[in-house]
Order: structure tokens, then C-alpha cells, then sequence
């Protein structure tokens, strides 16, 4: 019974270590590795495209896109616009509702794709993976340094 309250009193000890906030640095590392990752299968749906996949077997990527750019404006928390090497331009600071709305917007473009994957609509698929390649250039454009 002593053992068990000296490991509980360890494990109160650690805590504070085990919750600390993350850095920066985290969240710059998280959203880089993130966006690498959704380029990574965005170019992956391209090459599918181009190849005459079945959109179908598409469904998951495009709801990954969706899903992923709905949590990625929550990893810009204020002092996290600078530190490790971020790209983010002040501007996603200085124009919150602006790049929450770019963000909307590929959520919005990536939700159609998986709506066109579960339809098996292979031509209105591939029209539709332009438009959410034109809604990553066009954060790009405002909010992140070349
Ligand atoms: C809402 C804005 C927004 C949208 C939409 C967006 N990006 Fe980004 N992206 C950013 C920002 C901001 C950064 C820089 C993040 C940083 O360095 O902290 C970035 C970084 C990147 C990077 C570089 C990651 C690294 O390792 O430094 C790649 C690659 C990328 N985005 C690809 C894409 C692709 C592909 C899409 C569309 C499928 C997309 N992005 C959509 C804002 C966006």
C-alpha cells in the first residue's frame, strides 16, 4: 500500500512534465509535417486521376484532406508565429478571418471530392481536384512565404 502511494506521489510529481504546453516549435512542427503529408496525397490523387483509378477507392484521401484542414487553423496559436523555421506569414495572425475563410474553403472543395469518390463520378472528380488545388494556392498566396 506504501509502494502504491509513493508511485502515485511520483506520477503527481510528473505531471506538470507530462502536460506541459507545447512549444512553438511543436506546432510548427506538427503543421509542417501535416501539410508534407496532405501534399503528399494530393499529389498521390493526381497521379491517381491521370491514371483512371476508380474514384472510389479515392474516398479515403479526400475525406483526409477535409478532415486534416479542419484542425489545421487551431495549430496557429498566437506565439507561434515565430520560432523553428515556420514559412506562416503574420498575415495569419493579422487576418485571422481571412485565413480561416482559406481554410473553409479547401474543407469545403475537399468534402466535394469525397462526395464525387462516393458517387464514382470519375469526371467531375478530376474537375474538382483542380479546385482544390487552386484553394491550397490560394492560402499559399496570402499566408505563407515563398
Ligand atoms: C488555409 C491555408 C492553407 C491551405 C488551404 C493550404 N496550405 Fe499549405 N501551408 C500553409 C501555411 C501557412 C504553411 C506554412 C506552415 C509553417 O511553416 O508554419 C503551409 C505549408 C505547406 C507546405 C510546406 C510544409 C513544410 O514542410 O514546410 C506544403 C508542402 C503545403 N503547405 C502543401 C499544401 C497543399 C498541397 C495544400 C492543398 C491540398 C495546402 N498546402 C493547403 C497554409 C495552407
Amino acid at each position: 500500500m506504501k509502494r502504491l502511494f509513493v508511485a502515485f506521489g511520483l506520477l503527481l510529481l510528473a505531471a506538470p512534465v507530462l502536460t506541459a504546453p507545447a512549444q512553438a516549435q511543436d506546432y510548427i512542427a506538427i503543421r509542417q509535417a501535416g501539410q508534407d503529408l496532405m501534399a503528399g496525397t494530393f499529389g498521390g490523387l493526381r497521379i491517381a486521376v491521370t491514371a483512371k483509378t476508380d474514384v472510389k477507392t479515392l474516398l479515403p484521401a479526400a475525406n483526409g484532406l477535409a478532415a486534416w484542414m479542419r484542425v489545421y487553423p487551431t495549430l496557429f496559436p498566437k506565439g507561434t508565429e515565430t520560432g523553428g523555421n515556420t514559412k506562416a506569414l503574420p498575415a495569419v495572425w493579422s487576418d485571422r478571418a481571412g485565413f480561416d475563410k482559406a481554410a473553409a474553403n479547401l474543407v469545403d472543395a475537399a468534402q466535394k471530392l469525397a462526395d464525387l469518390a462516393k458517387a464514382g463520378d470519375t469526371e467531375a472528380f478530376a474537375a474538382q481536384v483542380k479546385v482544390v488545388g487552386e484553394a491550397c494556392g490560394a492560402c499559399h498566396k496570402d499566408y505563407r512565404a515563398k
